[in-house]
């Protein structure tokens, strides 16, 4: 594996690289790469697969934020065909990717912004969210978390699995830019554009255990996507 030195490096060049390209509208930059998406994200099969081993056997009622095409599920119902899951989406292209390989499965779909939905209380054995989270800043992932919590059924489980900063660095610098470029297209605050602001572990693991989780495990994969397992204690 590459040393955090050289991954830095690279990623400073890649932003020096793309510093003059706008931000793109989320739905709108999913939409744009609908056609490839999923042999893009194939690099990322190993930790789709492990992601679905950890969902534990007895899930029933599964809530998926920022489901996209399904990858995850495609695992996950792969080894249950029976788990209900509702999938929360912004991207309407997405879902209806999912739909059309899912027709048979027990599957709602939402279109809607994650943080505008609401998830109930006490109703769901699971809530999942893959590669979505990090392009959001600590305070709006504060109130969902806390949210996610209230929805779960004692002692279920908030999966994440996410691309997680290396260190303190990358996260301070990824925000920056991020603020940067949202400062220079004049873009409002309520406009959700697609852009990477992950945080260190230290810092999402601060937030989950915020909002009530306790952190049962935590697997870092070698492909950059961390899955940890948070747990509302029953
Ligand atoms: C990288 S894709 C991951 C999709 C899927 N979980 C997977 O791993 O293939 C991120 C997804 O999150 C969705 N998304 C981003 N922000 C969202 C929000 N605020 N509410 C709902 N969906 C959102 C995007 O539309 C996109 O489908």
């Amino acid at each position: 594996m590459e040393s955090r030195e050289t991954y830095m490096k690279q990623l400073k060049q890649w932003l020096s690289e793309t510093s003059g390209t706008p931000l793109e509208e989320m739905s709108d930059f999913f939409t744009a790469r609908l056609d490839d998406y999923e042999a893009h994200m194939s690099v990322w099969a190993a930790s789709y697969q492990s992601f679905a081993g950890m969902l534990p056997e007895s899930c029933r009622e599964v809530l998926d934020l920022g489901c996209g095409t399904g990858l995850e599920l495609d695992h996950i119902w792969q080894k249950n065909p029976d788990i209900a899951v509702t999938g929360v989406d912004l991207c309407g292209s997405m879902l209806q990717k999912l739909l059309e390989k899912h027709s048979d499965k027990p599957f709602t779909a939402v279109c809607q912004d994650y943080f505008e939905y609401d998830p109930g209380c006490g109703k769901w054995d699971a809530v999942i969210s893959f590669e979505s989270l990090h392009h959001f800043l600590p305070d709006r992932k504060r109130d969902l978390y806390r949210r996610i919590f209230g929805s779960l059924k004692p002692g279920g489980i908030f999966l994440l699995g996410d691309y997680i900063a290396c260190c303190e660095e990358e996260e301070t610098l990824l925000r920056s830019v991020y603020i940067q470029k949202r400062e220079q297209s004049a873009i409002p605050d309520h406009r959700f554009v697609h852009f990477d602001i992950p945080l260190t572990l230290e810092h999402e693991t601060e937030l989950l255990r915020d909002a009530g989780f306790v952190i049962e495990h935590v697997q870092p994969n070698p492909d950059n996507a961390t899955i940890i397992t948070a747990r509302r204690r029953g």
